[in-house]
């Protein structure tokens, strides 16, 4: 049997509830999140560690790596939970290359729990360590958080990379024929790519450091002088990184593999500009400029690579005869609905009602009364979040009654 059979028979016999390309979609929309909030975690983790052991030199210098240390504390518990949403989607339609992938190296999806739980505790230290007159050894916590970090960032490349080489997993699970069945090791780790979409992390702090002069200047104790060391150092540290974001983008295109076509894609090539376009406006940026342009620009390129990872995944399934489109769908309106009115009402508005509150209450020094607006919406969030219990016992409830006994 070719591996290309094996893969469309290991597909979930229950099919999906509708359209695949949807799921596709939304895995993609969902993964730009997840990666935005890696690369801003990264990104803060390092220039706070950078900060922590300039701050001698100026007292800004510590300020910003104590609240560095707070966004990558803060970072971090979103990259968790908007990884979720992808690794569902991915598990709807891609199944058999992402089960197949984290059994060859179970081992290391494991590891990849408990080294994330070792340095989230670690960063946790150093953020409790880390204020005024620290001593320099509690840097250590940090370096160890900020390396097992990386480390998790590989293993995940690494499954997601062996999922989409179905031709050498024949060889990864019996190596000359003997099995194998330790899950001991990656077996294939594509260098560019990774140190690539790493790299990100770079610019992604700088975006950071523009949108946070922006965002304070509204407030009396951030002054002037520090926001606009803030800003400065952002800019230099997106125009920087964007710039090398893009050479080493092409270097990842240079070394696609040639049959695939991918070399020559001009969406790969799109994506070089993009970030080509980035350093140049990030270098060229005004100081009055507003600060939450470059961040929308950001995730204007992170959307790109989002779509670009699908076309390469395609392009590497295709010649195995996987498609997603052929995939069963059995279409189930009722749990379609459930899911979209809770992406919407729960994720937009109850969402939505976290974001204005923290949004407008940072804003204000001191003791914040919530506007009319925001205190309307938190309302409305307790509302929406009684209806949704209310449905989801009620739809589980008839459900199980009608199973068993009617
Ligand atoms: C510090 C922790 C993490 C780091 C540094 C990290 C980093 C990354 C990177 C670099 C990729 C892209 C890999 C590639 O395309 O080559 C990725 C993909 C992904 N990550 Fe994370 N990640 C972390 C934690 C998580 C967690 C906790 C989850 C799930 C709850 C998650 C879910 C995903 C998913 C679903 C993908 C896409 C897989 C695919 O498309 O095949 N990640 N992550």
């Amino acid at each position: 049997m070719d591996i290309g059979t094996v893969m469309n028979t290991m597909r979930d016999p229950a099919g999906v509830p509708a359209h695949p390309v949807l799921f596709q979609g939304l895995m993609i929309i969902t993964w730009v999140l997840h990666i935005a909030f890696v690369h801003l975690t990264l990104g803060a983790a390092g220039m706070a560690i950078y900060a922590f052991y300039r701050r001698d030199s100026s007292p800004y210098w510590e300020r910003l790596s104590m609240a560095l240390t707070k966004v990558a504390k803060v970072g971090v518990s979103l990259l968790i939970v908007l990884g979720v949403a992808p690794l569902l989607f991915t598990q709807v339609i891609y199944d058999p290359q992402w089960y197949v992938s984290n059994v060859l190296s179970g081992r290391w999806a494991i590891a990849f729990i408990f080294t994330l739980i070792v340095a989230y505790c670690c960063w946790f230290a150093f953020y409790y360590a880390n204020h005024e007159g620290a001593k320099k050894r509690v840097g250590f916590y940090a370096w160890i958080a900020l390396a097992l970090f990386c480390l998790d960032g590989l293993i995940m490349h690494a499954l997601s990379y062996q999922a989409l080489l179905p031709g050498q997993w024949m060889n990864w699970y019996a190596p000359g024929g003997v099995v194998d069945s330790s899950g001991s090791a990656l077996h294939a780790i594509q260098w560019p790519r990774y140190v690539f979409i790493m790299s990100l992390s770079v610019p992604a702090v700088g975006v950071f450091l523009i949108a946070y002069d922006h965002y304070f200047a509204a407030r009396a104790d951030r002054e002037s002088e520090y926001r606009a060391f803030a800003r400065g150092l952002g800019q230099r540290l997106a125009a920087g990184g964007y710039a090398l974001a893009a050479l080493l983008m092409v270097v990842w295109q240079l070394t696609q593999p040639g049959k695939s076509g991918l070399m020559v894609h001009p969406l790969g090539w799109v994506l070089v500009l993009g970030l080509a376009i980035m350093a140049v406006w990030m270098k060229r940026l005004k100081t009055t400029a507003h600060g939450y342009w470059p961040v929308l620009g950001g995730l204007g390129v992170l959307a790109l690579l989002a779509l670009w990872r699908e076309i390469v995944r395609i392009a590497h399934l295709k010649p195995f005869g996987y498609d997603i489109t052929t995939y069963t769908v059995h279409v189930d309106w009722p749990s379609t609905l459930l899911f979209f009115s809770t992406f919407i009402g729960v994720g937009g508005l109850v969402g939505g009602f976290y974001l204005t509150l923290l949004y407008r209450s940072g804003r204000v020094q001191g003791l914040y009364t919530a506007e009319r607006t925001v205190a309307r919406l938190g309302s409305g969030a307790v509302f929406i979040l009684g209806l949704w219990i209310a449905v989801f016992f009620t739809y589980g409830i008839v459900i199980w009654v009608r199973n068993s006994f009617v």
